[in-house]
């Protein structure tokens, strides 16, 4: 796929083939996330590839336990009840399933925590489309590790690294359409704020 195609056609897949996915592609991920750009080139990246399905369980079992315990009510079911109604299905259930949970971590040497964002996410953005471009799932999901300090004695963290985001992947079982997003010309100002884009 080109990378238009590809960008017009990246979703949230919660819903993933429990089969494993084969570590080559694994690999071909995660080298271009490591093609992402960070400040100064710091690279501040290092993910935890996480396969095995004790430690799999373990992150399943903590995301469903912040979800009923806090999430599902802070959450706001009336801005997207499609979203909101599959991500109880993800958080309750499906999230156990995912054959690869890639979390990515931050290094808070490298920079202070308040600016690693800017940082890592474009990697995670690289992850999200090298998956779709190999015919994979994933879902950029950040409530398994919204509670870093049980992120980081499930994955053995050591204190300098941050959890900054986690990421199921794998085959898609359900087929999803293309993205349902604010055309860029409501959302985009000529000049200075206000001038619309584009005219009428
Ligand atoms: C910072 C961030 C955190 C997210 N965390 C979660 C999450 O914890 N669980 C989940 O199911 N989806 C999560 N999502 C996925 C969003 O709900 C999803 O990308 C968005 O609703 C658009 O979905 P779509 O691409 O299917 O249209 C997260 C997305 C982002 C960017």
């Amino acid at each position: 796929m080109e990378f238009f195609e590809l960008a017009h056609r990246q979703r949230a897949y919660r819903f993933l083939e429990p089969d494993p996915v084969p570590e080559e592609l694994i690999e071909q991920i995660l080298d271009v996330a490591t093609k992402a750009p960070s400040a100064q080139n710091t690279q501040p990246w290092e993910f935890i590839v996480v396969q095995d399905p004790a430690v799999r369980g373990r992150l399943a079992d903590h995301t469903r336990h912040l979800w009923e315990s806090f999430a599902r009510d802070y959450s706001r079911p009336d801005v997207d009840t499609y979203q909101w109604s599959h991500t109880d299905e993800w958080a309750s259930g499906a999230f156990a399933r995912a054959p690869v949970v890639i979390v990515v971590c931050g290094d808070t040497r490298a920079m202070d925590a308040a600016l690693l964002g800017s940082s890592i996410f474009p990697a995670v953005q690289n992850i999200l489309l090298a998956a779709l471009a190999l015919g994979l799932g994933s879902l950029m999901s950040t409530l398994p590790i919204v509670s870093a300090r049980e992120a980081r004695e499930i994955l053995d963290l050591p204190e300098h690294l941050l959890p900054m985001a986690t990421v199921p992947i794998g085959r898609p079982s359900r087929r999803l359409g293309p993205p349902r997003r604010i055309p860029f010309a409501d959302k985009t100002h000529r000049d200075r704020h206000g001038v619309p884009w584009r005219e009428g």
